[in-house]
């Protein structure tokens, strides 16, 4: 007790063990994530969206589909039943900006690639009370008519490699070609799914004659949730 009290009596030496001590407890913390390259945990399947996903997701997020639909599933019960497996955090590794979220006015969607047809986006996306009785959901019927351009693709991608998103330099080479081609049905799929696999290819927006905004948007929502197989893991069980 005789060191205590000379330490509690002398204030800049308390200070200075304080400054001591808090900086131990920091440099454990600290340190060790020097050492590892990513605090994400690397996971099977999760890949760079391709050039025309990647156009598509600008798209959503200038139409602030993000406002009514998040992209997070939590690890609750409620969630996963409806939902499917929650989300892992290496499925928005690529995402700049990601689209988590807060806003359910309508509902998560990052699971719903694979749920529906092409189809049925485009006709969901032109009139969704058409398909879904009082949805309050708006129409977006101008994305079947606009076209999008190729030519500045790179630049969207080499930005996007800037900031850490592993596009190779085949990627970046062949990027305006792939564009085409994953919405072309009679395109030349081979390489593309080679660098992208499970890209949804084909007539994507129902006119194969133009590349559209709505090729884009349906390319970017049929791969939402997909790239991870979900057979290969132990869903935990959320009913406990
Ligand atoms: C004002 C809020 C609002 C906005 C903005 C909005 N949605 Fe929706 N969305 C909804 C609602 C509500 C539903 C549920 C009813 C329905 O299916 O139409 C829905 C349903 C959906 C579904 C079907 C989901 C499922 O699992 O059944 C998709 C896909 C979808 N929206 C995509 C989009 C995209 C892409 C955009 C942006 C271009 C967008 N939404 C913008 C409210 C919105």
């Amino acid at each position: 007790m005789k060191w205590h009290k000379a330490i509690e009596t002398r204030s800049v030496l308390m200070l200075v063990l304080i400054l001591i001590t808090v900086s131990i407890g920091g440099i454990v913390e600290i340190v060790p994530l020097f050492t590892i390259e990513s605090t994400i945990e690397k996971v099977e399947g999760v890949r760079p969206y391709t050039p025309l996903e990647q156009v598509g997701r600008n798209i959503y997020i200038r139409e602030g589909c993000y406002n009514c639909h998040s992209q997070m599933l939590r690890a609750f019960r409620d969630e996963v039943e409806r939902y499917g497996h929650y989300s892992l955090a290496a499925e928005s590794m690529y995402d700049h900006p990601f689209q988590w979220g807060s806003k359910r006015t309508g509902p998560d969607l990052a699971r719903v690639g694979g749920k529906y047809s092409n189809e049925w986006h485009v006709a969901h996306l032109i009139d969704p009370q058409q398909l879904v009785q009082g949805s309050i959901m708006p129409q977006y019927p101008f994305l079947a008519d606009a076209e999008i351009r190729t030519d500045d693709i790179v630049d969207h991608l080499r930005a996007l490699r800037l900031v850490g998103v592993p596009y190779s330099d085949e990627m970046m080479d062949e990027a305006a070609a792939d564009m085409t081609a994953q919405a072309d049905p009679f395109g030349d799929h081979g390489g593309l799914q080679a660098r992208y696999p499970k890209a949804a290819v084909g007539d994507l927006d129902g006119d194969p004659t133009r590349l559209t905004e709505m090729d884009a948007l349906v390319a970017y929502l049929q791969i939402l949730g997909r790239m991870v197989d979900f057979a290969d893991y132990d869903t935990p069980d959320l009913r406990q």
